[in-house]
């Protein structure tokens, strides 16, 4: 496995492999890897002929007061976890390669960005739209994998990509859980092993719901049922917990098949978000 860190040879190196004629898929992240990391990039290897994974902790996606400074970090483990996998590049790039002085462009789907995490989180998506258009221009893949964890994220980059014409597929990976159903999330390290009990009423939560649409439940039942349940958890404070169109992010009336709901939690003082199809349990 290669780790490149500077941004002009990651480009030089994707040119020269697509001038033979390789394909090239995109697994970005911002490191501490975990098991569901590990899926994208498996994923990656199923869709292209080469993969590169870029390890880049974005300080143009957090808001004064989150968790820049103390983002969790272990480059060498990752080191080891992505070579594990047969990734072929770790690009790894410096804040001032990434962002030479000030930049004067942002990068901003209107709407897409408006509610759920984007209230909460105010400017975060401009972050990150940012250096995701940032990172394909560098590394120039024809594919870009993505977890479905961050729903919004998702559906944001899609639209992004549509509108600013990126020849790149996004290929969405179903979220990915502990035994017990715990989502997988870096930030999942900051829970105490109290906390990280609590944390579990996002996903029972979920499947509260999906067992009760099954039996016949109508949207605004849900909703109570599973504000109840979570709302019942100590130390627990809910962000948002809705049921949303898969497409347009808006609230969905009807239960059909792009109905998700979608949760944004406070367990101590760790955010967490969980999300899943009410028909289906992943898609
Ligand atoms: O999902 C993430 O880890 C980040 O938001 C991303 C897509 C790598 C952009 O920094």
């Amino acid at each position: 496995m290669k780790i490149i860190t500077s941004t002009a040879e990651m480009t030089v190196w994707s040119k020269e492999f697509q001038a033979k004629g390789r394909t090239i898929a995109l697994v970005p992240t911002m490191g501490f890897f975990h098991q569901g990391h590990l899926a994208l990039m498996k994923q990656a290897a199923d869709e292209a002929d080469l993969v590169v994974v870029s390890l880049f902790v974005n300080p143009t996606q957090f808001g004064e007061g989150e968790d820049l400074s103390s983002y969790p970090r272990d480059f060498e483990r990752d080191k080891e976890l992505a070579r594990g996998q047969g990734v072929d590049v770790l690009f790894c790039p410096e804040v001032a390669d990434m962002y030479p002085g000030k930049g004067l462009t942002t990068v901003v789907v209107e709407q897409l960005t408006s509610g759920l995490c984007g209230a909460s989180r105010p400017g975060h998506f401009d972050g990150v739209t940012t250096v995701v258009a940032k990172l394909f221009n560098v590394v120039l893949p024809q594919v870009a994998v993505f977890g479905q964890k961050d729903l919004q994220q998702l559906i944001v980059i899609k639209r992004m990509v549509l509108d600013l014409n990126f020849p790149i597929h996004i290929i969405a990976h179903p979220i990915v859980r502990e035994e017990d159903g715990l989502a997988l999330s870096s930030r999942n390290t900051y829970l105490s092993k109290y906390e990280r009990q609590r944390a579990l009423c996002l996903s029972q939560a979920l499947c509260m719901a999906q067992q009760h649409i099954r039996q016949g439940g109508n949207p605004a039942q849900v909703l109570d049922l599973v504000h109840e349940k979570i709302a019942s958890s100590s130390d627990v404070e809910i962000d948002y917990l809705v049921l949303i169109d898969d497409r347009t992010l808006g609230v969905c009336e009807t239960i059909d098949e792009h109905a998700v709901l979608a949760m944004a939690v406070k367990v101590g003082k760790t955010r967490l978000i969980d999300n899943g199809w009410l028909l289906t349990r992943d898609k």
